[in-house]
């Protein structure tokens, strides 16, 4: 199976990825989640589009925090039931669609986010266009990636919990086909020169890039803490439409 939308509908699987999403010290919460709070700030009175959103977890929360609006963008139908759920009697909306045929209407929101969705698409190249194109100026665009350390090479995951990390392959862009919650998955390797070089060349300013150092006051294991002292598993950006940025494109 290597297709995200299959693999996201398998039952099986997405019972394995929400047990491990609520397991203790897990890296969702330990390591992604602060940091991405802290690189998005205040959400009061943003409207938002949410790359590849899942469950909406993250619209839950922006609206309940004084957003004033939420739209997800998410493939799997199995992952947009779950959404719906959780947006229930918010404001918040979800778009089932993929992010390579997403189209975006000009200047409509202050933030497009991505948390853990961009190393699923081949060509992010589109997306981003799309991206710029939906932000005001002056809006951001902030997201999360497994990081390209940990994308480069699989290898490793296959002895289960990680004991060592092989970075390998790291100048070889592309899929890399793995098993992960006991399926076949494909998921696209970038090196941080091509993050970077996607985000200026679509016109972005980069404003900030973070790595998931992680902090003892998350975790409630130290032994755990020290583990993911060794390695950072996710990579964060955050940049932004100049206020000056050109007026939008004529989309008819
Ligand atoms: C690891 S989950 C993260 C979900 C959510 N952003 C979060 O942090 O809880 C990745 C999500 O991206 C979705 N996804 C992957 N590729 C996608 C694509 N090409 N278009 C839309 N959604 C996609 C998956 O279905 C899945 O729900």
């Amino acid at each position: 199976m290597s297709n995200h939308e299959e693999f996201y509908d398998n039952p099986d699987i997405r019972a394995k990825y929400i047990a491990r999403r609520t397991q203790p010290d897990n890296p969702n919460d330990t390591l992604e989640r602060p940091i991405f709070l802290e690189l998005v700030g205040n959400l009061s009175q943003l409207d938002i589009i949410d790359l590849g959103c899942g469950d909406a977890s993250f619209g839950k929360e922006a609206l309940l925090q004084g957003a004033s609006s939420y739209i997800g963008i998410e493939a799997s139908s199995a992952m947009v039931n779950l959404a719906l759920v959780q947006l229930t009697n918010t404001l918040g909306k979800v778009h089932h669609g993929r992010l390579e045929t997403w189209k975006a209407q000009s200047e409509q929101v202050d933030l497009v986010s991505s948390r853990l969705a961009l190393q699923y698409v081949e060509n992010l190249e589109p997306v981003f266009c799309e991206a710029y194109q939906a932000l005001r100026p002056g809006g951001r665009m902030i997201f999360s990636v497994e990081h390209p350390v940990i994308t480069s090479n699989f290898a490793s995951l296959a002895e289960g919990r990680r004991t060592n990390w092989l970075v390998d392959d790291y100048f070889k862009p592309g899929a890399r086909v793995h098993q992960w919650l006991g399926h076949e998955v494909t998921k696209y390797h970038r090196t941080l020169e091509e993050y970077f070089d996607l985000i200026t060349m679509t016109g972005f300013k980069l404003e900030r890039i973070r790595e998931s150092r992680p902090l003892p006051q998350n975790f409630s294991s130290q032994q755990e803490y020290e583990r993911r002292l060794r390695i950072p598993l996710f990579l964060f950006i955050s940049a932004h439409k100049s206020i000056h940025a050109s007026p939008a494109r004529d989309r008819t």
